[in-house]
């Protein structure tokens, strides 16, 4: 009686515990201390880390050239789908760090400042 109500109990956190979890969705995201903006941060990781294949001439150019604000404000959405879910850069090339999609997560939520 006991063992079962133990192993009921440990079912029953381990359960909480990851729904909690699943449910939280980026604790160390803060933008309020993160002013993104594009010319600060976001152009010398898109330029480092896209731009390489997504320009004039580049191997992804018609699928999104994102040299300049103007061209990577309106793209950011398909962007960052392919980035958050780990598509984007392409097998073979750097991954964004952390701290890059954060910056990307806080552009976004500051309104795309220049
Ligand atoms: C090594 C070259 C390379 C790099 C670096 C790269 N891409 Fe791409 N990207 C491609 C190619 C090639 C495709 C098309 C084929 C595919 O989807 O895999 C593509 C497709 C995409 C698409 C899909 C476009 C559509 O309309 O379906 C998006 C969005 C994108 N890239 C965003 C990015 C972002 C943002 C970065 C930087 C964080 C990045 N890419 C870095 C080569 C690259």
């Amino acid at each position: 009686m006991k063992k079962t109500f133990l192993f009921v109990a440990t079912t029953f956190s381990i359960g909480l515990a990851a729904i909690i979890t699943s449910c939280n969705p980026d604790p160390k995201l803060d933008c309020s201390t993160y002013n993104s903006t594009y010319n600060t941060n976001m152009k010398a990781i898109i330029d480092a880390k896209c731009v390489t294949c997504h320009k004039a001439g580049g191997s992804a150019e018609s699928l999104g050239i994102y040299s300049t604000y103007a061209q990577m404000k309106p793209n950011f959405s398909k962007a960052w789908t392919e980035v958050d879910a780990g598509r984007m850069p392409q097998s073979g090339s750097p991954k964004l760090t952390d701290k890059e999609k954060e910056a990307f997560e806080c552009w976004k939520n500051g309104g795309f400042k220049e």
